[in-house]
Order: C-alpha cells, then structure tokens, then sequence
C-alpha cells in the first residue's frame, strides 16, 4: 500500500461465519467501499472473535478464505488496501493481553452484547465472550485507526475502545490514536425481513438474505417480508419498520436517496414495492457474485495475496506493541 502520509487510517472487520447478509454488507461492506479511496484503510477477517462461540474447523477454514474473497468481490482491492486474517497478525492476541489490564469487569460486563450472547450460549459461557471488546480494542488501536465503520450493533464496543486508549494515553502518553465510530443512520441497523422488531442477523436465517442468495430465494424472502396494514409507503421506523426497512435496503441498492425512492413509490402497493426491492437486491449482488466466483476458483493466488497483506498489516502492528511493551515496562533488551 502506499502508505499517504496525508492519509488517516481506516479500520474495520467481519466475523468469518459463513452466509455474509445484505445487513453486513449494507451497513459494513457496502461503507467500506464508499470510504477506501479517502483513508489508508484494514479489513480484517476476525477469525479470532469467531472461536467465541463453537466452531467446526474445516468450516471456520474455508468461511476465513470466503469471505477474504467476498471482501475482493465487493470491489476493495487488495493491493491498495491491507485485507487480512486476524490470527495471521500475532500482535492482535499480544495486544489483548496488556489491554486486558487496563479494562474492568465492571464495564465488560455492561456491554449488551455480551448479555444478549450469553444469554444465547448458556452451555458455553466462556471468558473470551466477556473480553471480546478487548480483542476488538486491540485490532483498531494497533494500527493508530482514526475512523472506524460498523452497524449500529458494534456502537458500544466502540466507546469502549476509546475509554481504554484514553485511560492508557492518560498514564502513557499518546500512545494510540483515538479512533471515531462512524454509523450512518440510514444503513447502520438493517432489519429482520421476518421480524422487523430485530436485526437481521446471520444467525437467524429465516429474516435475513445472504449476499451469496441466488436471485429465486431473494425474491422468495423478499416477497415474505414482514410489513403494516395501513398501505403507505413511507419511512417511520417506529410504526412501520418493515416499510422503512425495505426502503433502506433499496435506496442502498439502487443509489436512490430515500426520498427519492418514497417519490417513486407514491401511490403503489407493497407488492410493487417488494418487487422494486427484490430487483435492486439483484442486481447488485449480481456483478459481486460473478466475481466471487471467480476469485474463489483460484485458492492459491487468494492464499498468496491473504499472506502478502498479513505481512503488510504485521509491519504496522508490530511498531505500536513495540511502543507499548516498552510504555508498560516489559523488559526489552
Ligand atoms: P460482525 O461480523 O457481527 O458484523 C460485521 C459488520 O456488519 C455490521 N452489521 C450490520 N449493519 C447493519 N445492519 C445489520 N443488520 C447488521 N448486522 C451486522 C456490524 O455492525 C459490523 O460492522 N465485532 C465485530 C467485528 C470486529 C470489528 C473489529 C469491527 C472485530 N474487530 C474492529 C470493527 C473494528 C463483529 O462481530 O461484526
């Protein structure tokens, strides 16, 4: 990458676990594109927060190197920008450990997430649950990130991060660049095609399309989506969430702003409406398809490009925990 040093950095992430959902790439994938050519920017493959709950190794293997690729197909390249596996950087977990010091039991455990996650793993309440902010603290702060992209869902995790760089600068210095969330309204919170009081998530697939979904079960979804009875198509989240949800994921599909589209859809009926929607998804998932098809054809040239990049990621990483251990006082030589 050439590293502009005019250039702040960018910093974001994906679990790799399996069936990527239009909420990901709308809220996360889809931004990461729009804001590449403005940052020197990462996007990690966070295999490492996946060993949170239970996985399949052979799964977690081939999900790691699909969705290196979905990341190429959605248009980021990967010799501009650094794209790499989380395990692949050993400076992540060295990181956690000396950050795991300076975080309290107290605030993790305020963290919604890990209440709703444990309410949902009860047969595997395990500790890297609880300290997963801090795993995540340490992927943004290890590369001075000044901006990072996410969903609404990712907001808290945040704030923490920027509490534990502030309280390290406090004692340290300016060890880390504090980084800013960046959630934009519209896209920051897709919703559950089945219950639009919810996310639409990975783990409940009977509301969620996936960004690999062929066209027959996205117009099949779509087509179920949960809606209103009063027939108005308009944006009012609070009473009519799966109007406005649908909405949201046109205008991000076709480009439309949300007022426009309202204007385009005045007078039409919900099946129009769906239909509008269904041919937006497709569209532009479509070309992503295409070229994730071709990518994962070849594994070994997307082998070769995951290992150069972890290269170029350990470069960086590698300078801030050198500061760090030597901050903290761990003997160096
Ligand atoms: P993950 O893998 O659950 O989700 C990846 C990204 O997709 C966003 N997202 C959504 N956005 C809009 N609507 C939805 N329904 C929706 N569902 C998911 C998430 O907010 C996220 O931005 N902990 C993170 C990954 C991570 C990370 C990081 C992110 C690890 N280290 C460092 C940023 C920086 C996670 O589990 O995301």
């Amino acid at each position: 990458m050439k590293q502009l040093e005019n250039k702040k950095t960018l910093y974001s992430g994906v679990q790799p676990s399996g069936n990527i959902t239009i909420g990901n790439y709308i809220g996360a994938i889809r931004q990461f594109t729009l804001l590449s050519d403005q940052y020197n920017c990462l996007f990690c493959v966070v295999d490492l927060h996946a060993l949170t709950v239970r996985q399949i190794p052979a799964e977690l293997r081939r999900n790691t190197l699909e969705l290196f690729a979905l990341y190429i197909a959605a248009g980021l390249d990967p010799q501009k920008n650094i794209i790499y596996c989380q395990s692949h950087v050993p400076e992540h977990a060295e990181l956690t450990w000396i950050l795991n010091c300076f975080t309290y039991m107290g605030e993790l455990s305020r963290m919604t997430q890990f209440k709703d996650k444990s309410a949902r793993n009860q047969d595997n309440l395990n500790a890297g649950l609880f300290t997963y902010p801090v795993l995540m603290a340490s992927d943004i702060l290890l590369y001075q990130t000044s901006l990072v992209p996410v969903g609404e869902d990712q907001r808290q995790h945040l704030e923490i991060t920027r509490d534990i760089a502030e309280r390290f600068n406090n004692i340290y210095g300016n060890v880390f660049v504090v980084p800013e969330a960046y959630i934009p309204k519209e896209t920051s919170k897709i919703l559950s095609l089945s219950d639009p009081l919810r996310k639409m998530s990975k783990s409940e697939p009977d509301g969620a399309v996936f960004l690999l979904d062929n066209a027959d079960d996205i117009r099949r979804k779509i087509r179920r989506a949960v809606t209103d009875s009063d027939a108005e198509i308009r944006i009012d989240i609070e009473n009519k969430p799966g109007v406005s949800n649908l909405l949201q994921i046109y205008s991000a599909f076709s480009g439309e702003s949300t007022d426009e589209a309202i204007g385009r859809f005045e007078g039409q009926g919900y099946g129009q409406l769906k239909k509008a929607v269904s041919d937006a998804v497709i569209a532009g998932v479509e070309p992503i398809q295409k070229r994730y098809q071709e990518l994962i054809a070849d594994k070994g040239m997307l082998h070769q490009q995951m290992m150069n990049n972890a290269e170029r990621a350990r470069q960086i990483a590698a300078r801030t925990l050198r500061k760090v251990y030597k901050k903290v006082g761990l003997y160096q030589g």
